[in-house]
């Protein structure tokens, strides 16, 4: 079993994951059936892009769907997480760079890596940048109030509420796969 296996089971977050190809949704707790396969087509196109609803995610909470075999977190930010990733001084980042499919090349600020100009959603890969264990939400040291981001437990490393490295063995901040809005509640991925 891998690190990443380890650690999933015991995530607080809710994790669903979405098959692609057969539109089969397996929820883990069915509190937010809310992964839908909606392209039927069994083409390596679609194979490699799915939608998800958004529309039930709290604020302060995220969705973790299976991408391409691996965990995608969709985060809805509080004020307070955004104003915490909006705070920092870029030149404290050990990795100052967006790691964004959508900002490639950019710095490390929090709007080069947010998916709208408010900053409420944030959509990343859950997999640390370290081993590739998969991060704990709500559980990083770099917040205003000291407890917020992520915790990768496997060997301590912190990312803040924009999911950027801060501290720990993990070089680079989660990256931000192609990601976009199709409508208000539905985000594709791919
Ligand atoms: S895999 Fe995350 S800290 Fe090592």
């Amino acid at each position: 079993m891998s690190h990443a296996e380890d650690h999933e089971g015991t995530r607080r977050d809710f994790l669903y994951y979405a098959t692609a190809g057969t539109g089969a949704v397996a929820a883990g707790a069915a509190v937010w059936p809310l992964v839908h396969q909606m392209n039927p087509s069994a083409d390596v196109q679609a194979l490699s892009s799915i939608r998800v609803d958004i529309s039930g995610i709290e604020e302060g909470t995220q969705l973790t769907v299976k991408w391409l075999g691996k965990p995608v977190f969709i985060r809805r930010r509080t004020p307070e997480e955004i104003e915490d990733a909006r705070a920092v001084d870029l030149a404290t980042l050990p990795d100052n760079d967006a790691r964004s499919f959508q900002a490639q090349g950019a710095d490390g600020a929090d709007e080069n890596r947010s998916m709208d100009e408010a900053g409420e959603w944030l959509v990343m890969m859950g997999v640390c940048t370290h081993l590739g264990c998969v991060p704990l939400g709500n559980a990083g040291e770099f917040s205003l109030d000291g407890v917020g981001g992520w915790f990768c437990p496997c060997h301590g490393s912190h990312y803040d509420t924009s999911g950027r490295i801060r501290k720990g063995p993990a070089p680079e901040n989660l990256p931000v796969p192609q990601a976009e809005f199709v409508d208000e509640t539905t985000v594709k991925l791919g």
